[in-house]
């Protein structure tokens, strides 16, 4: 059975990673509309990501004697100059995540909750690898700079750049 504790904050987590698939949604908008077709891409695979992260989440609760709760979301800001903005916002929020993450594995180990603490194992490895890869892509932003040309390649280079 979970304890209060961490059924709460296992919910927390289940809205944030909902939050994190509209966000993305979002950004896929920002892109497609602005003819960036590879971007619009990763970022709509990225938000069917977080809500399978999301649906992760649901089923362990629920499984563990929990119960998953569906709330309504925050509109995400979409508010963007340039793609150096957009990346960095994404990079932003997954250091957010990666923050509410560390948050639930201490909240586990401190309840002495040893399943959840081993099933966050895989958020908190799954972490790693989406900083890495938004560090990466603003890495490639930065060297772009605003040459049009570099950003015609970037869009059709971000095509092989999954996240996981
Ligand atoms: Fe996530
Ligand atoms: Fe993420």
């Amino acid at each position: 059975m979970l304890q209060n504790k961490v059924e709460k904050a296992l919910n927390e987590q289940v809205v944030m990673e909902a939050e994190s698939s509209q966000i993305y949604l979002a950004m896929a908008t920002w892109a497609e509309i602005r003819g960036f077709a590879g971007v619009a891409e990763f970022m709509y695979a990225h938000s069917d990501e977080e809500r399978q992260h999301m649906l992760k989440l649901i089923k362990f609760i629920n499984e563990r004697g929990g119960e998953a709760k569906i709330t309504a979301l925050k509109k995400p800001s979409i508010s963007f100059k340039n793609f150096k903005e957009l990346f960095k916002a994404l990079l932003d929020h997954e250091v957010k995540v990666s923050e509410s993450i560390n948050e639930l594995v201490d909240i586990s180990l401190q309840l002495k909750d040893y399943a959840t603490h081993n099933f966050l194992q895989w958020y908190v490895a799954e972490q790693i690898e989406e900083e890495t890869l938004a560090r990466t892509i603003l890495d490639k932003l930065n060297l772009i700079g605003d040459d049009k040309g570099g950003l015609y390649l970037f869009d059709n280079d971000i095509k092989q750049l999954t996240g996981d």
